[in-house]
């Protein structure tokens, strides 16, 4: 039976990584966990990041941490999943490896009570939305932590199928690089025209960054702010119609097609990591 979340330990396998590193401190800084309730390992048994909390548990021994977590994080890179060897009967796994599904987690940690989730890279600044799917095994307790660990490093939501979490892998998991691949693509043609370039890198970086805020969920919904534009009927609406009839849209559709597929050919990879 799960405990309520303040009285859980939760061990991070991978704690020094970019996303076990935002996460764990995320939940310390949030008061999730108090510092004493945290283990964190590394190949090394060394970990930075942490030094403000000298209560902090740190190992190399992913045994020992399973021990005596209830609640293990898996937070190593799918391909150094083969080297973590642990027992992890009954305990809570919760896993952010891309392309490892639930069928290989069972298998390799022996517990039934997985969670998958997704994060990305925007934890560190607080600002991921973070999808997780459960098996039935997981508890409406063990569901509440992981809605609080996630809340700490910014909004998350529970999908009811492992096939939507594979889908967001490939949305969700990348985080800012797509909106990357949009302002590269407007900062190579403000360059080209002649722009100086703090003030290209800074007008990209304002409406990339700065102006899609309005698109937060507390404003306007895209459709919205697309239409708001188009009836508008300026430099904007001229803008946005090239950019659609050049195929911008089947761009982006195909782009998460394939993030998609590749999520989807990690999956049967990692299904059988030996081969
Ligand atoms: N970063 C993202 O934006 C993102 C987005 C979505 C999903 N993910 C998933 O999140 C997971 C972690 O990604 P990341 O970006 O945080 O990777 P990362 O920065 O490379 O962190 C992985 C950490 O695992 C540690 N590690 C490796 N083998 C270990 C072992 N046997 N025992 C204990 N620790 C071990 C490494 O530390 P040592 O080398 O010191 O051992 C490293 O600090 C990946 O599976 C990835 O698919 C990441």
């Amino acid at each position: 039976m799960s405990t309520e979340s303040t009285e859980l330990t939760v061990g991070i396998i991978g704690g020094g990584g970019w996303l076990g590193r935002s996460i764990g401190s995320a939940m310390l800084e949030k008061g999730v966990l108090p510092p004493a309730a945290l283990i964190l390992s590394s190949r090394s048994g060394q970990v930075n990041g942490f030094d403000a909390w000298p209560e902090v548990r740190l190992t190399a021994d992913n045994r020992q941490l399973t021990r005596q977590a209830d609640v293990v994080v898996l937070s190593v890179r799918p391909e150094q999943f083969a080297d973590v060897s642990i027992e992890a009967v009954g305990k809570l796994i919760i896993s952010f490896m891309a392309g490892v599904s639930v069928d290989s987690l069972i298998e390799r940690t022996g517990s039934q009570r997985i969670i998958r989730a997704m994060p990305n890279a925007a934890a560190e600044i607080g600002q991921s939305y973070t999808p997780w799917f459960a098996t039935e095994q997981v508890s409406a307790a063990d569901k509440h932590f992981t809605q609080r660990m996630f809340e700490a490093c910014g909004s998350t939501d529970e999908v009811t199928s492992e096939a939507n979490l594979d889908y967001l892998t490939g949305l969700v998991g990348s985080g800012a690089a797509y909106p990357a691949l949009l302002a590269d693509a407007m900062l190579a043609h403000a360059l080209a025209r002649g722009l100086p370039r703090n003030v290209a890198l800074r007008a990209v970086q304002g409406v990339v960054a700065g102006a899609s805020q309005l698109l937060d969920g507390a404003h306007m919904l895209p459709a919205e702010m697309l239409q708001a534009m188009l009836d508008y009927r300026g430099t904007t609406a001229a803008g946005l119609q090239t950019m659609i009839e050049a195929g911008f849209r089947d761009a982006v559709g195909a782009g998460l097609d394939a993030a998609e597929a590749a999520a989807q050919h990690m999956k049967a990879r990692y299904a059988h990591p030996a081969v």
